[in-house]
């Protein structure tokens, strides 16, 4: 019988809870998947860290350990960043293993170079949890909803912000002091200002504006305002007035003005839906002519949310191998489409 093997790049927040979930939900896996999942190899920065939770793993610090590793089907890069993420993914690829990926810095500004990878060597290439955390709204846009011309995708995508605005309004926290909390929770990246300057979530406005317009949406092309000028006052006075502060992503298509993409900060009215998305949730609402309105609502950030979206890439990825049945959909955002005049 076929077992399918893997290798993480990564055990922190995200790659420990993806580890979780495996042996957690072992039993139902191997049943969905119709042959079991095994971890074979756990590729870290540090080896001298003590990490109970890999005990029965084979733990390195050598990328060539799982690249030169044939048994290894699948590499699930949990590492974050773009060096040298993007280039141990591409070279898994170049290798014949598929790979699955939660970072959106790579998928934002490389896509291309990895769908076109993954295409060239037969493999998939999955980044489920690089927009909303456990949310699924990366395989809604890239197969659900493919029937759509989508006009409008609105939400909150950055947990760690959204986590920060929801403490500073409900209990008058400092910004200081829920930066730290959303840091100490897992929620943040590595560097935080990815997160607080917006950057972060204009990643996932290029991903998500890229599958809903069909078109490639470069970071380049976003505009962006983080939430560090945000002061007591303005939330204050956001609060008197009946109104609440969010970090909002925006894109929208169309015939007039194209492709236009934008995160900042806005004054919701209270009553607004995406006002009451608080905390570490995240939500997107996507307009489409045939469906309507749809919104996705979900923990955007976290150890088991996170390791939710991975490890069901995981078994697609898995069921493709048993089946060979590799690119099912393949993303076919690779032409830049009209955009806005204002960033042209
Ligand atoms: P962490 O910082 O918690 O973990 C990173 C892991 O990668 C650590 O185990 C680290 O090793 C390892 N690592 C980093 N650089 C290297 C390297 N050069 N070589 C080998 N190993 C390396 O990150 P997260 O788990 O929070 O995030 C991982 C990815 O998931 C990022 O792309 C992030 O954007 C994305 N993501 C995170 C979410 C979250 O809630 N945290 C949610 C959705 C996506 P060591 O342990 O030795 O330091
Ligand atoms: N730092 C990110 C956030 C992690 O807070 O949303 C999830 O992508």
């Amino acid at each position: 019988e076929k077992v399918i093997q893997i290798a993480l790049l990564g055990a922190g927040t995200v790659g420990s809870g993806v580890v979780k979930v495996l042996e957690m939900n072992r039993r139902q896996i191997t049943e969905r998947v119709g042959a079991p999942i095994q971890l074979k190899t756990v590729l870290v920065r540090t080896l001298g860290k003590a990490r109970p939770e890999l005990a029965s793993y084979q733990v390195t610090d050598k990328i060539e350990d799982i690249l030169n590793d044939e048994e290894i089907d699948v590499v699930v890069e949990l590492m974050g960043g773009i060096h040298p993420a993007r280039e141990y993914m591409l070279r898994a690829m170049e290798a014949g293993k598929s790979v699955v990926t939660a970072n959106k810095d790579v998928v934002a500004q490389f896509g291309k170079d990895m769908f076109d990878m993954a295409e060239r060597q037969d493999v998939d290439f999955l980044f489920e949890a690089s927009v909303g955390g456990g949310i699924p709204i990366i395989t809604p846009l890239k197969q659900c909803l493919t029937a759509n011309k989508v006009t409008e995708i609105m939400g909150i995508v950055n947990g760690t912000t959204n986590y920060m605005l929801t403490k500073m309004t409900e209990c008058g926290s400092d910004y200081n002091t829920v930066l730290k909390e959303a840091q100490e929770k897992g929620y943040a990246e590595a560097n935080p200002s990815a997160d607080v300057d917006g950057l972060d979530a204009a990643r996932k406005a290029a991903i998500l504006a890229s599958l809903a317009f069909n078109t490639r949406v470069e970071l380049k092309d976003v505009s962006v305002e983080g939430i560090t000028k945000i002061t007591p006052a303005d939330i204050d006075y956001a609060k008197n007035l009946g109104y609440v502060i969010k970090l909002l992503a925006v894109g929208k298509d169309s015939p007039e003005h194209g492709v236009d993409v934008r995160v900042h900060p806005v004054f919701l009215p209270e009553d607004h839906p995406l006002a009451s998305v608080n905390g570490v949730f995240n939500a997107i609402f996507v307009r489409g002519n045939a469906i309507g309105e749809a919104m996705f609502y979900g923990q955007g950030a976290g150890s088991l949310p996170t390791a939710s979206a991975v490890v069901s890439d995981i078994i697609d990825v898995s069921r493709d191998i048993l089946h060979h049945t590799f690119g099912r959909v393949r993303c076919t955002c690779y032409e830049k489409k009209k955009l806005c005049p204002l960033k042209e």
